[in-house]
């Protein structure tokens, strides 16, 4: 091992933390019981990490690094309290640091370190699988476990040609996604997501027979709709347009996800998702839902498939799944596109697909700890509750400088600016630089910026979050 000239990280281990009911998250409880934990690195070199989806020389010129975190609220480096109004990276839905949670990852971590899932299983994985298809929309009960969204959205395209082979339609190998969908990094993901950029430097080795159906962004019928804008339905029949040029019996599947997340939360219009499902049906076109983001509350119920009523064939899902505790995906799906693959399989392996860590017993354990926690604590009934709340505070931002679009549904809202002329994105990403300033954490993405607390938010605490995006919104040119 090389030697280096400075320190490794300052950072001492963090005791349990106690607590985590609603009424311990306000600003003054939220960090009681941590004890001896000094989490503010020293001096600490950078270069060697090479950051994801970051601007690796911004940040290291000026870091932004969290040392800890309970309830609504991050602490950085220098102890400063910083409001979570992004549920981290769209995960935390219960609030960070939830004993219940934390209890079972140490359990499970002095208990079973590691079980391989090839051939070999253990009980809290299929305890996980079984709690979560209570959860699912009837007949979706079939899950497969894998580490992170990127991957579910893989696995899952993998499941849909698997099953079209099992059925003897061998022909269907088209995947249809949507411009500005965003379904991860793998290059299943990337072939089948809209967002240019993540895509562009890899063009030359994406799937082949891809599709992406129009995007439903229309401002100029739904700007500053209140949930689920009233125009843009027909933007579904665009699959018709793909149907035409290469045939149904080409077609395994259509991904998006129920509201578009990353590219700046995207509502469905009224009737557009039925419309897909419709359309689907007609032709024998799987269709997938995305849930990574929207799972677990975010839209004011279980699932954009709840919420929406609209059933998938398959759903994807991470994040909230663990609380963002311990990295776990899962692809959940109907039990046909199972029995088809597995059932009708010769014997052996059915199908040739999986991770050294699906179903990973720390990840297990969390994911149970946290249905528990949202069962317990009533989180997704609270979330449909606080929607109008935050719906009303997102809105009153209409009318302040820059601002061309507000779109809310569930416990997600967000603002979008107008880009800067010769600067896309700057105005968006210098609000989310100032409110982190201000103590506020927001997300950016291009010229949107998003909101999505943790769901235990309260309700002056939305009020801060929106308020100090709109006070930065009157200071930035
Ligand atoms: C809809 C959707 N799918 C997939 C992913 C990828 O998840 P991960 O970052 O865990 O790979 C994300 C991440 O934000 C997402 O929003």
């Amino acid at each position: 091992m090389r030697q280096r000239a400075s320190q490794p990280l300052g950072i001492s281990h963090a005791l349990p933390v106690s607590g985590g009911a609603l009424d311990e998250c306000g600003p003054q409880q939220h960090f009681r019981g941590m004890t001896n934990v000094d989490h503010r690195p020293t001096a600490a070199p950078m270069d060697a990490l090479w950051m994801p989806f970051t601007n690796n020389r911004a940040f290291k010129a000026a870091p932004r690094l969290l040392a800890s975190a309970h309830g609504m609220y991050y602490r950085d480096q220098d102890g400063r309290e910083i409001l979570d109004g992004v549920s981290g990276l769209w995960c935390v839905n219960a609030g960070h640091g939830r004993a219940p949670i934390t209890a079972a990852i140490q359990e499970a971590a002095a208990t079973l370190d590691f079980a391989p899932p090839f051939q070999m299983g253990h009980p809290l994985a299929f305890a996980l699988a079984e709690q979560l298809s209570t959860w699912l929309p009837p007949g979706i009960d079939r899950i497969f476990f894998t580490n992170s969204g990127s991957e579910a959205v893989d696995t899952a395209l993998k499941m849909a040609l698997a099953y079209h082979r099992a059925v003897g339609e061998p022909a269907r190998v088209r995947f249809v996604g949507r411009l500005r969908g965003y379904h991860g990094v793998g290059f299943g993901g990337i072939s089948v997501g809209g967002i240019a950029p993540n895509r562009d430097t890899f063009a030359a080795q994406l799937l082949p027979h891809i599709d992406h159906l129009a995007h439903t962004h229309d401002p100029s019928r739904n700007a500053f709709s209140r949930g689920r804008p009233a125009f843009g339905a027909e933007f579904a029949d665009d699959l018709e347009r793909i149907v035409r040029e290469h045939g149904a019996h080409t077609i395994a599947a259509v991904i998006v996800e129920p509201v578009a997340g990353s590219t700046g939360v995207l509502i469905p219009p009224v009737g557009y998702l039925e419309r897909l499902r419709a359309l689907c049906d007609q032709y024998g076109i799987l269709l997938i839902f995305d849930e990574v983001i929207t799972g677990f509350g975010r839209t004011g119920a279980a699932f954009g498939a709840t919420t929406f009523g609209v059933r998938p064939d398959m759903m994807t899902l991470a994040k909230g799944i663990t609380n963002g505790a311990v990295p776990m995906g899962a692809v959940c799906v109907d039990r046909k596109i199972h029995d088809a693959v597995v059932d009708h399989a010769a014997p052996g392996i059915e199908f040739f697909h999986g991770y050294t860590y699906s179903g990973h017993p720390l990840a297990a354990a969390a994911g149970l700890a946290t249905l528990r926690l949202y069962e317990d604590e009533g989180l997704l009934a609270r979330a449909a509750t606080t929607a109008p709340l935050l719906e009303r505070a997102a809105h009153a931002l209409r009318g302040q400088p820059y601002v061309v679009d507000i779109r809310n549904i569930g416990m997600v809202a967000a603002i979008e600016l107008a880009p800067r002329p010769g600067a896309p994105t700057a105005r968006a990403q210098e609000v989310f630089l100032e409110c982190f300033r201000r103590g506020v954490l927001v997300r950016q993405t291009g010229d949107t910026v998003a909101i999505a607390p943790p769901l235990i938010v309260s309700e002056a605490q939305i009020e801060q979050i929106m308020g100090t995006v709109g006070e930065v919104l009157g200071r930035i040119a």
